[in-house]
């Protein structure tokens, strides 16, 4: 059996598609949707990153404005100008990209975003809306991830779901959304012992630890659906997965490329977080 390709671009296109009608019937109504991206230092990836998403923003029809700060920002600074954002009524989504320069506190800086315009969803508040099931923001990779789970028609209730990675912003709220679609959901991460154990039960497999090869072929049962976040480089320096590609889509039931899977859906999640926030705001 080869697997079908669950396409994150060709998803990715229609949910903009959605996102920039919503965009137009706000603007209709005089409201332009509005991210600040804030971004201190200059990381190499963080600017590539933060580029695409003021293009993705504005493909979509959506104002976005890089906010851009010398590594020397001081924290206080920093809180003061999202103290500002916060209280403006025409900024609707805030996103500080991450990595922050080392004598910050990521942490304190996240908290200091209004959870109203926390469009990354890592805030306290949005993970505890999560857990509970309220109204919040959802993390853009696992919210994107489900959302392909939606579009192959997977009912995961009842299901065994395996997700290997613990991360606050992927492995975490990804339990936490399959676990509200009812299904039984398995944490793995670096430590867990006889990983393929765990595995070879799960009829969802999400694999989001950022090393090669950490799912192969024999760890797969047949018909799965493998969910690949890993974002690495191969040998030759091609972009890669966490999941052995070729020798899992001989196995699995559905299996998401590296590039064209998971990271187009990432960046489509925040331009829907985006006009969300921008739709609650204006009531
Ligand atoms: N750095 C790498 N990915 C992300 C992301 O999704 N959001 C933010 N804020 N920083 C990042």
């Amino acid at each position: 059996m080869t697997a079908q390709i669950i396409d994150g671009n060709a998803l990715a296109a229609r949910i903009r598609a959605e996102v920039q009608g919503r965009t137009d019937a706000l603007k209709a109504r005089g409201i332009v949707p509005h991210l600040v991206i804030v971004l201190v230092g200059d990381d190499p990836a963080s600017q590539v990153y933060t580029k695409h998403k003021v293009n993705d923003s504005e493909q979509t029809g959506l104002k976005a404005t890089l906010e851009r700060y010398p590594a020397t920002l001081s924290e206080s600074d920093l809180l003061e100008r999202i103290r500002v954002l916060n209280g403006d009524s025409s900024v609707h989504g805030i996103l500080v990209q991450l990595p922050l320069p080392k004598h910050m506190d990521a942490h304190k800086v996240i908290e200091a975003i209004s959870p109203a315009k926390d469009v990354d969803g890592f805030h306290v508040s949005s993970a505890g809306a999560l857990m509970v099931g309220q109204p919040g923001f959802w993390p853009c990779t696992p919210h994107g991830c489900l959302r392909m789970l939606d579009e192959i028609g997977y009912d995961l209730k009842g299901r065994n779901a395996v997700v290997i990675g613990r991360s606050n912003i992927v492995g975490k709220p990804m339990a936490m959304m399959l676990l509200g679609r009812n299904a039984t959901v398995t944490i793995c991460h670096s430590q867990t012992r006889d990983l393929r154990a765990h595995t070879l039960q799960a009829d969802v497999i999400v694999a989001a630890v950022g090393k090669r090869n950490v799912v192969t072929a024999e760890m797969v049962k047949p018909g799965a659906v493998v969910i690949d976040v890993g974002m690495n480089r191969n040998d030759a320096g091609k972009l890669c997965g966490d999941v052995d590609f070729e020798g899992v889509k001989q196995v699995a039931g559905w299996i998401t490329p590296v590039p064209g899977g998971v990271g187009p859906m990432t960046r489509a999640m925040l331009l829907v977080n985006t006009i969300e926030a921008a739709q609650r705001a204006s009531g």
